[in-house]
């Protein structure tokens, strides 16, 4: 069995898939699911966000300059796949999905009080490549549930079954086979220095 040549596509997966929150200038929310999604810098801290223009979401992002990202999870997968097959401008994503709203510190679109770690992000620039438009953003804000923080203030995103999107399926994050460096330690993994 050999490999097969195909024609050129978007191969990378899997994916982080995020909700992403916007609210228009009359405070309105919504919710889209975005899979085009990356963490572009870390100092200063942005991420990119790719965003088809015919979407409903879109002029509300042109015009704040504004969104909420926000970390998907095994329980979040229903209102994950929902938030990407239904626009805002026929149906409130929130209410008819019973998420809550939070206000965010820095910016006005609402954080969904479900989602396990929101980055309140303010979009840089605007890139137009072609069936979609890149959002550069920079995270002004990061807001992350205690509830998986352990004793000594570690945080553990794994406890809250991060989701993952491969090829039109949903997964959650499964066994952890290594750790930053473990490569190049002496020691094996799980075991403190
Ligand atoms: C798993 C998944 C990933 C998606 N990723 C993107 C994306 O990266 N960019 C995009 O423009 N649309 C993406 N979509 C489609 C939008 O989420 C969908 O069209 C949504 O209904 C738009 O909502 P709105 O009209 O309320 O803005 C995705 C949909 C799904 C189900």
């Amino acid at each position: 069995m050999g490999k097969q040549i195909w024609k050129p596509g978007n191969m990378l997966y899997p994916l982080p898939v995020v909700l992403v929150t916007v609210a228009d200038r009359a405070g309105r929310a919504n919710i889209i699911t975005v899979a085009w999604a990356g963490t572009v810098c870390t100092n200063p801290p942005m991420v990119s966000i790719s965003i088809r223009p015919t979407r409903y979401s879109y002029p509300i992002l042109k015009e704040t300059g504004e969104f909420v990202l926000n970390l998907s999870t095994r329980s979040l997968a229903y209102a994950t796949d929902y938030c990407g097959v239904r626009s805002g401008r026929d149906v409130d994503k929130f209410e008819k999905l019973g998420l809550t709203k939070e206000a965010a510190s820095q910016v006005g679109a609402p954080m969904i009080g479900e989602s396990p770690v929101n980055m309140e992000c303010k979009v840089r620039e605007i890139k137009s490549l072609g069936s979609h438009d890149m959002f550069l953003a920079e995270v002004v804000a990061v807001c992350a549930d205690e509830k998986y923080l352990d004793a000594d203030r570690r945080f553990h995103l794994e406890k809250a079954d991060p989701l993952v999107y491969s090829h039109g399926t949903y997964f959650v994050c499964g066994e952890a086979v290594g750790t930053f460096g473990y490569s190049v330690r002496k020691k094996p993994l799980g075991r403190k220095k």
